[in-house]
């Protein structure tokens, strides 16, 4: 039966990690009897032997508290930054995981901490993974918690921009995160009402964007909302790197922030007044929703059961209102996109959305 677990935080923070946190080292101290601790600051104070004791005092009063207790980063294992050098510490990271005594590590964290988690495990480590963004990008699991904190804050920006560019009859183009998917900018501008929704599984078209917004305009509608992803790609820019650079460089272009020019190409077509509204890391912060802190509490609580079992190199996942393990093999290195036929592409278009294509 394990009997000592560490668990870490990793990647970028998302409201629910301190949920998830309490209802796994709940579970584990008081259910299966289990000693906890926390390593700071993700892979990194792992590494670095830098650990918080969780016990009754620190898990208590933050289940409604964003961020994460423990502190996160984004070092890897086997690429950490050390002064001027970048090092594989998976031999210390494991001597560190010997030092504990520990029986299991949990590594609660997005797509690229699955993939970590998965190089300690084939060191030898007992790891299981909790998923975790806003961007809901990770795959074999319904959702990630995060997500629907973030994506009630997206709508809740869209809402109260519907205001001033109705008073100013002008286009306001708001920028959401999600990485390289539109998951978010998608539920966004849906529960939102955006007049145009721009993702990065749909590369766009300008024209066919400022003629929406000019139907709209002869139509009596003198404002439109954008909602663009932050990794939405213009398709004559995909186009043209795909040419001159080939695919290394398509990817690279997919990250460059378009939304500044996007929103002056729309002035000129357009001749509305525009302006950008970036939402940057406002969609991480603060409290979690109650459906995130009930998802984080359920995958917590899950996990240390599955820990007693003794499942280990798994993630755990939801599946409807039940949590099931996937393999790490099975997460590691995917992304999950928005499947072209996904019914909330289809509902956008139905209630006249245009998606930045002739579709
Ligand atoms: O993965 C979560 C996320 O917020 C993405 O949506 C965004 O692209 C990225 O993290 C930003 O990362 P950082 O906080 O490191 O700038």
């Amino acid at each position: 039966m394990p009997k000592a677990i560490g668990i870490l935080t990793s990647g970028g923070d998302t409201p629910g990690l301190n949920a998830a946190i309490r209802g796994l080292g709940k579970a584990a101290l008081y259910e299966y009897d289990m000693e906890v601790i926390g390593f700071r600051d993700g892979f990194r104070g792992l590494m670095e032997n830098r650990i918080m004791r969780l016990d009754n005092r620190t898990l208590s009063g933050i289940l409604s508290l964003g961020g994460t207790i423990l502190g996160t980063s984004r070092d890897k294992p086997h690429r950490m930054p050390i002064g001027d050098k970048v090092q594989d510490m998976t031999d210390m990271i494991y001597h560190n995981y010997q030092k504990h005594h520990l029986d299991a590590l949990v590594c609660i964290g997005g797509g690229g901490t699955q993939k970590n988690a998965l190089k300690l495990a084939e060191k030898g480590m007992n790891v299981i993974t909790l998923p975790k963004t806003i961007d809901n990008d990770v795959v074999k699991t319904d959702v990630t918690f995060g997500f629907d904190t973030a994506l009630g804050i997206a709508t809740n920006a869209i809402d109260r921009l519907h205001t001033t560019a109705h008073s100013h009859h002008r286009i306001i183009v708001v920028e959401i995160m999600g990485h390289k998917v539109g998951w978010l900018a998608l539920g966004a501008g849906l529960a939102g009402g955006a007049d145009v929704i721009l993702v990065p599984e749909i590369p766009y078209d300008v024209e066919t964007i400022a003629e929406a917004i000019m139907q709209r305009s002869r139509s009596g509608k003198s404002f439109s909302i954008v909602a663009v992803a932050e990794g939405a790609i213009n398709k004559k820019d995909l186009e043209s790197a795909e040419k001159k650079e080939g695919r290394k460089k398509q990817s690279e272009a997919c990250l460059e922030s378009g939304t500044l020019k996007l929103a002056q190409e729309l002035e000129k077509l357009t001749r509305l007044e525009s302006r950008v509204t970036i939402l940057g890391h406002l969609q991480r912060g603060g409290t979690p929703s109650a459906r995130d802190r009930v998802l984080a509490s359920h995958l917590g609580t899950a996990c240390a059961r599955y820990i007693k079992e003794k499942n280990f190199g798994k993630m755990v996942a939801i599946r409807g209102e039940s949590t099931e393990v996937v393999a790490l093999e099975e997460v590691a290195g995917q992304r999950k996109y928005i499947p072209l036929d996904h019914p909330w592409l289809d509902a956008a278009r139905k209630v006249g959305t245009c998606l930045g294509d002739n579709g």
